[in-house]
């Protein structure tokens, strides 16, 4: 027994992140459940460290030290509680059980006590940045008690990425917290990468731009506030062409978005919370419209908006869509980050959110440079009750105003669907409203169904007797 942790699941993100642990000098004992994929591993990459092959579960758990550690990297679902399931027996207590998938997480929190109950830890752990990021340094989000953080963190720590010294990676909360936060993680990226199409869909149509040429409106974007990962490899996919067709790829590549489930739980989560994360749910429909290709190809004769279009100022034109975007990843973030804090509330987590915004700043997919902002604004004093009000950030919403206007208008009246920027835009408009029409909602529902409203002038339920002498009744 010499391997101070093992990896079960070896395709690409768990063969990466058990060469990211070897290159940190850990002794990785490492299991596939075909052995092939693991002497693949071994074949490539076996002379980057220090590795132990397992044939077996049986072997896998034999070669490590106690208190045993095992990352499972397999498919979220049923795989992983397979995986779990032949795990356990061969396990004692106080070892730790990692699942570094993109799973549910009702699922984690549902594992966590399972295993507690059998004196195992289970560690729900988000891992984000995709290939590269398992391997040179992701951002990692591990859930899960404070026992298993202690012997696992430090490794964990080691592994992810590294922003100014400090690792991309902290103990997020009990059970199901790493997911959890994993999962809005995700439905950012979801809002993120919709309103970069916005804006790429825009330049390119406002301003009879080539995929190349908006390439390199992104290419600057990515050196002042705007700079991320996101708006760098836009860039690179835009410039991209298909070596078939001598086509921009982009122009290649079917225009339905598909998705493998966390934009949509995030935004499952939301309703069952009560945050209206509209961008990011705006993200997910955005996706699921793509693809209803029947739909489109019959709606697509009908009428819209000016076919042609043609902005009279490019560089202004330019300037307002970049604020548009600004503006509304803002609105993105600020949503997402509102709902961690109403998850962490309802379970009891205790997740820090200026902790969050610090280990995305390096590794993960939405890495970005304003994040140390957000940090700044959720370490405050005093926590703002939305990034919107934080100095800095109403700042940037308040000056993108004039820019972000103008873009929704145009892009409306050229008939350019802008899901994201539009309701970005609302959503500000609502939160800034004095009075809202949901004032009209709770007289209708106290019509037709006695709901009851309260008033502005005194204190109770009322219900009034609508259309005959008007008087309310209070109820008891
Ligand atoms: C990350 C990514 C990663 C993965 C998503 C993509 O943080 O590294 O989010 O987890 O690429 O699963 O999700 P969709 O397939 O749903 O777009």
């Amino acid at each position: 027994a010499s391997a101070q942790i093992g990896v079960t699941g070896l395709a690409v993100m768990g063969a990466n992140l058990a060469r990211n642990l070897a290159h940190h000098g850990y002794t990785v004992a490492v299991h596939n459940r075909s052995i092939e994929k693991t002497d693949k591993l071994l074949d490539e990459h076996g002379d980057e460290g220090s590795f132990v092959r397992a044939e077996t579960m049986e072997e896998l758990v034999a070669a490590l030290e106690k208190p045993r550690r095992v990352l499972i990297m397999v498919k979220a679902g049923e795989p992983t509680d397979a995986v779990i399931d032949s795990l356990v027996p061969l396990m004692e207590s106080g070892d730790v059980i990692i699942d570094g998938g993109n799973a549910r997480f009702t699922d984690t929190i549902r594992r966590e006590a399972d295993l507690k109950e059998k004196g195992l830890n289970f560690v729900g752990a988000g891992v984000s940045g995709g290939e590269e990021g398992a391997l040179n340094g992701p951002s990692i989000m591990p859930g899960g008690s404070t026992e298993a953080y202690e012997s696992l963190g430090p490794m964990l720590e080691k592994i992810s990425a590294q922003v100014d010294g400090t690792p991309c990676c902290v103990h997020i909360g009990p059970d199901g917290a790493g997911h959890f936060v994993k999962m809005v993680h995700n439905g950012i990226e979801y809002a993120d990468m919709q309103l970069i199409g916005e804006a790429y869909h825009l330049l390119r149509t406002g301003l009879g731009k080539s995929p190349a040429e908006v390439a390199e409106v992104f290419t600057s974007w990515n050196t002042g506030e705007l700079e991320s990962y996101l708006v760098e490899i836009t860039a690179q996919v835009l410039a991209q062409v298909d070596h078939t067709t001598g086509e921009p790829m982009v122009d290649v590549i079917k225009d339905a978005a598909e998705q493998k489930g966390t934009g949509r739980w995030t935004v499952q989560s939301a309703l069952d919370l009560g945050v209206p994360v509209s961008g990011i749910a705006e993200a997910v429909f955005a996706r699921a419209l793509s693809g209803h290709t029947e739909q489109r190809a019959a709606v697509q004769g009908m009428s819209g908006g000016s076919t042609s279009w043609s902005v009279e100022d490019a560089e202004r034109f330019t300037e307002d869509v970049r604020q548009a975007l600004y503006a509304s990843k803002v609105v993105a973030y600020a949503q997402g980050f509102d709902q961690i804090a109403a998850g962490s509330a309802e379970h009891d987590w205790d997740v820090d959110l200026g902790d969050m915004a610090m280990i995305w700043r390096g590794g993960c997919i939405i890495r970005a440079t304003f994040l140390d902002r957000i940090k700044e604004a959720y370490d405050a004093d005093e926590r703002p009750v939305s990034l919107i009000v934080a100095p800095f950030f109403a700042e940037v919403v308040e000056q993108a105003q004039d820019s972000w206007r103008r873009v929704v208008v145009t892009a409306t009246q050229a008939g350019i669907p802008i899901p994201g920027f539009a309701s970005a835009l609302s959503y500000y408009d609502a939160l800034r409203a004095e009075r809202l029409p949901a004032a009209l909602t709770q007289g209708l529902r106290d019509f037709f169904g006695a709901h009851t409203y309260e008033r502005v002038d005194a204190e109770g339920d009322f219900h009034t007797l609508w259309g005959e002498d008007g008087r309310p009744e209070v109820q008891a």
